[in-house]
């Protein structure tokens, strides 16, 4: 039978899932609240709605006859589309709500962690009462991260001793107006993800990948929904060993079990400590930027994972290719704190060089496509070598210019690679 594939989600990462299903041979058609060029040109058909309601994702599955559907965001997981999706016999790659609360809701995360001896979990307290969560910022012995326990695009943590003093951070608490906070030990050390393919209690783990949250180089500024990332020819990155990650994949591997059905992309948010391997969160998708290091060095075919999770069977054995890789993204200038827009791309498919360009937020007009004031696009260097990929992009990120971009070059340069390893390395 031939598969008919809706992809939910117009970002970088619905891009990296288009065009790893772009060489299947599969029918693919999109569906985003923004339109993603990038996306548009490999699908057979986008459409622009809101993808957070589930009455519209599903009309449009049932209208292009849909045998799979893939949600790449947390927005429309959260809002109950892939339960829905589901109901209509239109089997969705991605959790329903409640088992998608493992990123959603933070305090579920820790608490469900904790009950089922998830290892890798830190001390924690969850907090409905404002003054309640402050009084135990002042009676806590060492530094606290302070997470709302709802979504908020990866910008509403903020860490005492790093980024916050306790006094700001009790500020904090008061103004943020979030109603459920979680209070938790601030872990050290140096973080990295680990993305699974899940379904019918299987795991199937990708390479680590490190991202930058920080929004200016030297991991300076504030917290983004990330600036790019780099992954290695082998599943560890140079700072860790093949224990560290193996210890990554166990917490994975029991988050899984303890799940019941789970199914979808399982991405761990990890912190390798003096201690060994600790959890900063889960998310329910694949991580954007992170998907864009990982698919385009999958070799095994994506369709063939979706079916055999839709058909029950066991997910096919993944294979990469031993390529390093180091993906950039350019934001409009002045983000994330003041963002603005409307700057014309120099950059397309056919002048990005030896590079991968996929596409994020942006406007896609009649006389060329402009920014907007979210992240723009990302440029992916594939090779041998973190170093060599590392090149490739900066390449690109040359042909788009700086004319109203900002952009990471510290991202996949050698000496921050070493800054990495000698972290670690005092850390042990
Ligand atoms: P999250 O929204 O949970 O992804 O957190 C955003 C960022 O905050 C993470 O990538 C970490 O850099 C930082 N963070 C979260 N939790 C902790 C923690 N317990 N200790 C130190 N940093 C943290
Ligand atoms: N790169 C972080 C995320 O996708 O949440």
């Amino acid at each position: 039978m031939s598969e008919t594939v809706l992809l939910v989600g117009g970002g970088g990462r619905e891009h990296a899932i288009a065009r790893a299903l772009a060489d299947s041979d599969a029918e693919l058609y999109a569906c985003a609240g923004n339109r993603n060029p990038g996306i548009a040109g490999l699908a057979d058909g986008f459409e622009t709605l809101d993808t957070s309601n589930p009455a519209a994702v599903t009309s449009y599955a049932d209208e292009i006859d849909a045998t799979l559907a893939v949600i790449g965001p947390e927005g429309p997981l959260a809002a109950g589309v892939g339960d829905a999706l589901d109901d209509a016999g239109i089997y969705a790659f991605g959790p329903n709500e409640s088992e998608a609360r493992i990123e959603t809701d933070k305090a579920f995360q820790r608490r469900f962690m904790q009950s089922n001896d998830i290892p890798g979990c830190p001390d924690f307290e969850t907090f409905e009462d404002v003054e309640a969560a402050c009084d135990y910022v002042d009676e806590y012995d060492g530094d606290l991260a302070v997470k709302p326990a709802g979504l908020t695009g990866g910008k509403g943590v903020r860490v005492i001793g790093d980024q916050v003093t306790p006094e700001e951070a009790k500020e904090y608490i008061r103004e943020s107006g979030h109603d459920r906070i979680v209070l938790e030990e601030r872990l050290v050390g140096e973080e990295f993800t680990v993305q699974a393919l899940v379904a019918n209690g299987q795991v199937r783990v990708t390479p680590a990948v490190q991202d930058h949250k920080r929004a200016y180089e030297g991991d300076e500024g504030p917290n983004t929904g990330g600036m790019g990332s780099y992954s290695d020819a082998t599943l560890e990155l140079p700072f860790m060993s093949r224990e560290d990650y193996m210890e990554a994949v166990d917490v994975l591997e029991a988050t899984v079990d303890a799940l019941d059905g789970y199914k979808g992309v399982l991405y761990g948010q990890f912190m390798l400590t003096a201690e060994g391997v600790k959890v900063v969160e889960f998310n329910a998708r694949f991580g954007d930027p992170e998907a864009m290091n990982t698919l385009p060095v999958l070799n095994t075919d994506f369709l063939d994972v979706l079916t055999a999770a839709r058909d029950g069977e066991d997910l096919p054995k993944l294979s990469f290719a031993p390529k390093a890789t180091v993906c950039k993204y350019a934001v409009p200038e002045g983000y994330p704190v003041d963002p603005s827009a409307g700057t014309k791309l120099a950059i397309n498919p056919d002048n990005a060089g030896d590079a991968l360009l996929f596409y994020a937020s942006v406007d896609d007009r009649e006389d060329g496509i402009y920014t907007t004031t979210s992240r723009a696009f990302a440029v992916v260097g594939i090779a041998d070598t973190i170093t060599e990929a590392e090149e490739i992009a900066e390449d690109a990120l040359a042909v788009a210019g700086d004319d109203g971009l900002d952009m990471r070059h510290d991202i996949g340069k050698p000496e921050l690679i070493q800054q990495r390893i000698d972290h670690v390395a005092e850390l042990r």
